[in-house]
């Protein structure tokens, strides 16, 4: 299954908008202090069932402990947790119709694969059959049928994650927090196993969390992702709107490459912002709204495949223009990034497709640039 064929499917969920939606987890004005320090920070959030929610932040930020909350290893100091409608707060982790793969998730090493797979439901007593038939639907899902009777040391690192995943979704929890499954993958293993990963969970219809550290991860597989800084939400939104409608400088820059201009505003109408721009050395106009002030200090910000690239001058380069020199191109991909060193010493990226069709000669290193944008390639952030 490809991002082609889960996109259309998954565009259609949303129920966050839908205010007669129940969540399935309710986490209300949470907080973890340990000692003095506050690893999570009065956060409030709903997951829905059927979800694929990532938690996405620098290390430390507190997303460990708050999937460890929510699992149960750990009690809030202030908040609740409802699941189901259910209060947790006293409920012990292996009572909770939740289950936790924990970021360096251990296989037990003795134990064969389907050993592995089984060991809870032999700890809940469920009937031999029961048990064989559960363990047998669990490595088809994963695709290690055929590894039933390896150890964990006969096995690669992607298969011995694939265990990890089978064992903890082998008693079918109704949520399932993943604390960086896929860390310990290759780029192209853990492409593959990221759509194995929607496939399965679409598949069993459950509600999944997980943790990364990689952006284009969450980009790829969630319906929402929340930002998170110093133990708070910055932002929870689907991916594209992260990626458009980001609410800061942080959110902005974490999320894939961004061009931060700078100017001061010199007006602000309801659909227009311009701005005096020393960096680019011209006037910027945005569409949108901002609750700046006249003369307030604040960045308009425009991904780097928005911004246009030639070595003619424009027809007006006293608004949303500016000018500079090439100082690198870098190509990533099917994509050239070239690094323009702006008049006023400041600099900014463009990328441009090798595919799209080149009119002009192609732009080189040293040459004198021109660079554009329009009113609603990017917008003004306050901080
Ligand atoms: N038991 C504990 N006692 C004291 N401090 C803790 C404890 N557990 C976590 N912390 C601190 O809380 C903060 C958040 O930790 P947490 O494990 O939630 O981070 P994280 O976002 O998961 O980071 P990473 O991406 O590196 O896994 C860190 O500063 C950590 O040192
Ligand atoms: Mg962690």
């Amino acid at each position: 299954m490809s991002a082609k064929t889960l996109g259309p499917v998954r565009r259609k969920f949303a129920p966050w908008n839908d205010r007669s939606a129940v969540p399935l987890i309710r986490i209300q004005n949470v907080s973890k202090v340990f000692g003095s320090f506050t690893a999570v920070d009065d956060v409030s959030l709903d997951i829905y069932e059927r979800e694929f929610f990532a938690l996405l932040g620098p290390s430390g930020c507190g997303k460990t402990t708050l999937m460890r909350m929510i699992a149960g290893f750990e009690v809030p100091t202030s908040g609740s947790i409802t699941i189901a409608g259910q209060d947790l707060t006293d409920v012990p982790p292996h009572r909770r119709p939740v289950n936790m793969m924990f970021q360096s998730y251990a296989l037990f090493p003795h134990m064969s694969v389907e050993k592995n797979i089984a060991f809870g439901l032999e700890m809940d007593k469920l009937p031999r059959g029961e048990i064989a038939a559960r363990v047998e639907e669990m490595l088809h899902l994963v695709k290690l049928e055929a590894f039933a009777k390896r150890k964990p040391h006969q096995l690669s690192g992607g298969q011995r994650q694939r265990v990890a995943l089978a064992r903890s979704i082998a008693k079918r929890p109704k949520v399932l927090l993943l604390d960086e499954p896929l860390g310990a993958l290759d780029k192209k293993l853990r492409e593959e196993t990221q759509f194995e990963l929607l496939e399965l969970q679409m598949t069993l219809g459950m509600t999944f969390v997980i943790v990364t550290h990689d952006q284009d991860e969450a980009m790829t597989m969630a319906d929402r992702i929340a930002v998170m800084n110093h133990g708070q939400f910055v932002q929870i939104s689907p991916p594209a709107e992260l990626y458009e409608q980001p609410v800061s400088k942080y959110v902005a820059d974490f999320i894939g490459d961004i061009n931060l201009l700078e100017g001061r505003v010199t007006k602000n109408e309801p659909g227009t912002i311009i701005l005096d721009s020393e960096m680019t050395g011209s006037r910027i106009e945005a569409v949108g709204e901002s609750s700046a002030g006249m003369g307030d200090k604040v960045w308009f910000a425009v991904r780097p495949e928005k911004v246009a690239i030639s070595l003619e001058p424009p027809r007006d380069p006293t608004i949303n223009a500016t000018e500079g020199t090439v100082w690198d191109i870098g190509y990533v991909g099917d994509v050239s990034v070239y690094h323009v060193r702006l008049n006023s010493g400041g600099t900014m990226r463009v990328s441009i497709a090798n595919t799209q069709r080149v009119v002009e000669r192609p732009i080189s290193w040293e040459d004198k640039v021109f660079l554009t944008w329009t009113p609603d390639s990017g917008i003004v952030l306050t901080r």
